[in-house]
């Protein structure tokens, strides 16, 4: 296949009808239909198909959700077989069967201590049910005062109110500030000390803490910055000796990502999250489910009399969706009977081989991050050069690989089944795409 983008690009009626109706989330709609979006159709393996009946690469694995693939047989086979049943049940006062099943398959897999599963259906979802759960947690043991929660610099937890609270600043968050509620900010995984500065604030304020939140290991959205597992082991273990809960946001680094099911892993096995959030790989990609999964017990502290205030009173409609458990316990189940762990451990070698031979000494590379198959190519854009994360993806687009920025960091997130062909053709994309770039600019 060319590696040379289209020369004169159509345009698309579908853009158009499209722009008409749909409003993007995260999309400037102005210009929307002026970046050549790819408006899919379908998808075969880890390719997207389409309008056009044109193949891409899926480099972003969907905005970080898709695990095995697309159109996976035994993933549709899973949901076919379950609208068989029931689509929907709903979990507020009732029980659905196939969402017991999940929730056991998870419970015996998740690194948290006598789990018990809430359901959600976003990743942002997810990280609300934990702060609402954490903040309720102390009050239902009659222990007042703790309302506060550590996060860290640079964090993402999703855009939802509270979620983009404990966040810090960036996609427009500065807007809501008169709606976000105050939290204790440390220094995050961009500062080498970041550990020790959570650490003393834990300790400092542990009498009005309710949880420290964090994304054990990779800070996504903030462009791939990494930590040192001896870090996150110690921050568990602060907040286990401060009393303090710890809430681990794993809706991006979840199920694989990052070479363990759960980043949390990676920290040893007294690391344990007293609420663990899960979200976009919970269903292999295929359906909109999450969960808060709640330790023993934090969950023993609403247990009460019916009615009583110690109720957990939250609950989304389609929290715990049949369909999505369907998938999401036959996803559980290959990622096993697949070995995808160690599909992810080899092909992320392979990725960081090439990246270092082919893109981290070009023109305009700063610094290349990678955990598994989390990648981020740091872009170093000379002088007066603008919007290289935007120009450097819509060139992969064009020759076929559908990469997304973060900024100036180019986001590579390619399926946990990635070839090697596949993980040389993305580098090789990318390589063309920041050569391209860089010599429009020093023209
Ligand atoms: C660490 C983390 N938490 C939460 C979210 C929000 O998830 P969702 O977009 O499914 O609401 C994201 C999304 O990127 C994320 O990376």
């Amino acid at each position: 296949m060319s590696t040379e983008p289209p020369s004169s690009p159509v345009v698309d009626p579908w853009v158009a009808r499209d722009a008409a109706v749909v409003w993007h989330g995260f999309t400037q709609m102005s210009t929307y239909p002026d970046s050549t979006p790819v408006i899919v159709d379908r998808a075969e393996g880890r390719e997207l198909i389409d309008v056009n009946g044109t193949r891409y690469f899926d480099g972003i694995s969907s905005l970080w959700v898709t695990t095995l693939g697309h159109h996976v047989p035994e993933l549709d086979a899973a949901v076919i077989d379950q609208l068989g049943k029931v689509a929907h049940a709903t979990l507020l006062g009732n029980g659905s069967r196939v969402t017991v099943e999940f929730a056991e398959a998870l419970a015996a897999v998740v690194p948290v201590a006598d789990p018990h599963v809430l359901f959600g259906s976003d990743g942002a979802v997810a990280v609300e049910q934990a702060l609402k759960v954490a903040f309720q947690y102390w009050v239902n043991r009659g222990e007042a005062g703790h309302h506060q929660f550590i996060a860290l610099g640079g964090a993402y937890h999703g855009d939802t109110v509270g979620a983009l609270s404990v966040g810090d600043g960036g996609f427009g968050t500065t807007l809501f500030e008169p709606l976000r509620f105050p939290v204790i900010r440390t220094p995050g995984y961009a500062s080498a000390d970041w550990a020790a500065k959570m650490v003393s604030c834990i300790e400092a304020n542990a009498a009005t803490v309710a949880a420290v939140v964090i994304e054990p290991l990779v800070q996504g959205a903030s462009g791939m910055l990494m930590a040192d597992p001896a870090d996150l082991a110690l921050v568990g273990e602060a907040c286990r000796s401060s009393g303090v809960l710890l809430i681990c946001d794993e809706v991006a680094t979840g199920f694989g990502r990052t070479g363990k099911l759960f980043a949390s892993e990676w920290a040893g096995p007294d690391f344990r999250p007293d609420l663990l959030c899960l979200g976009k790989g919970i269903t292999g990609g295929y359906l909109p489910l999450s969960a808060t999964v709640a330790s023993g017990a934090v969950f023993e502290a609403f247990n009460g009399p019916d009615l009583s205030e110690a109720t957990f009173y939250h609950g989304h409609s389609y929290g715990g969706n049949a369909l999505g458990c369907a998938v999401a316990l036959r996803h559980l189940q290959l990622m096993d009977e697949w070995d995808v762990l160690a599909n992810v451990t080899s092909v992320a070698e392979r990725l960081s081989s090439r990246l270092s031979d082919t893109v981290l000494d070009l023109p305009g590379v700063g610094a290349i991050r990678q955990r598994g198959l989390m990648a981020g190519v740091e872009l170093a854009p000379p002088p007066g050069s603008t919007r290289w994360g935007r120009r450097v993806c819509a060139g992969a687009v064009g020759r076929g690989v559908v990469l997304r920025p973060l900024g100036d960091v180019v986001v590579i997130m390619p399926p946990l089944t990635t070839t090697w062909d596949e993980i040389d053709r993305v580098v090789d994309v990318l390589a063309r795409s920041i050569e391209t770039v860089w010599a429009e600019d020093a023209r």
